[in-house]
């Protein structure tokens, strides 16, 4: 029987923390402010940018909210971030992914200004992390290593095998893992002999994007197994990457779907927002 690493109490408590400080700052005169900006109107993206602004609410985060049509052009949505970049009352922006398929991701990443990169996702930003320097870290591989500081597992030294190699997730988590002293391995979907070289985990970070793919037969006894996958099963259940039905009575640790990576992401972004605020003025 595995532990359960229990994501939304976790999440939870580092929302307080934050409330605490934002409370702090507020004291002092400084209010805090998160741009987010949703182009189109995909009905999961809107689920996103309206937990997104939920939390803020939650922490005292003031949120300025830009639903902007479908058709919007490069151009303007652009313009809108160089105005939200030179806004001193703007700490973080956010463009919620995917943008519509006429928008270039990787423009509108570049033209965010890496003191307002909350997601993590400038090249700025993932040079900063891959050298080891200060930046923001993209949010769900850091809500990951939160995950596993808090509730006491030990990641120097040990054999840490990230399955999918994704800008957001699987190399950023690669590098945190890295950073934390584990001796880091990254597979993905032309790695040979998967099951062997997940075998060897003590830790195992699964982020491959097709539902309940790992079973226990990728898995070594007393692992810890984090699920950062969501999709839903065939009777519409939410499941992640992991048959956790397979992989529970073996791993030491595993985090459940929902509630385990999930609502790490957002707590994250939150610190990041944080951050933003207090690292640059
Ligand atoms: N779309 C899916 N995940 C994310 C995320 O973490 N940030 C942004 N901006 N868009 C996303």
């Amino acid at each position: 029987m595995a532990k359960l690493i229990d994501g939304k109490m976790i999440s939870q408590q580092i929302k307080d923390e934050l409330k605490e400080k934002v409370a702090a700052l507020k004291e002092t005169g400084k209010e805090i402010g998160m741009a987010v900006i949703q182009v189109g109107n995909d009905p999961a993206s809107s689920v996103y940018v309206g937990n997104k602004k939920k939390a803020c609410e939650y922490i005292g985060i003031r949120s300025e909210s830009y639903e902007l049509p479908e058709e919007t052009t490069q151009d303007e949505l652009l313009s809108l971030i160089e105005k939200l970049n030179a806004d001193e009352k703007i700490h973080g922006i956010l463009v919620q992914l995917p943008v519509p398929k006429h928008i270039d991701e990787d423009t509108i990443i570049k033209a965010i200004s890496p003191k307002k990169d909350v997601d993590g996702f400038h090249p700025q930003s993932v040079g900063a992390l891959s050298i080891g320097q200060p930046g923001f870290v993209s949010c769900t591989p850091a809500g990951v290593i939160q995950l596993l500081k808090r509730t006491g597992i030990e990641i120097e030294g040990k054999e840490c095998v990230v399955i999918g190699r994704s800008n957001i997730v699987g190399k950023p988590m690669s590098l945190l893992l890295l950073r934390e002293n584990g001796t880091v391995t990254i597979t993905h979907s032309k790695t040979k002999d998967l099951k062997e070289v997940c075998k060897r985990a003590d830790i195992l970070v699964v982020a491959i994007g097709r539902p309940k793919m790992i079973d226990a037969s990728y898995v070594k006894e007393g692992a810890v197994v984090i699920d950062v996958g969501i999709h839903r099963d065939e009777n519409n259940k939410l499941c992640g990457d992991v048959d956790f039905d397979s992989v529970e009575p073996i791993a030491s640790s595993i985090t459940p779907v929902p509630g385990g990576v999930g609502p790490m992401t957002i707590a994250m972004l939150m610190y990041n927002c944080v951050e933003a605020a207090t690292m640059f003025d």
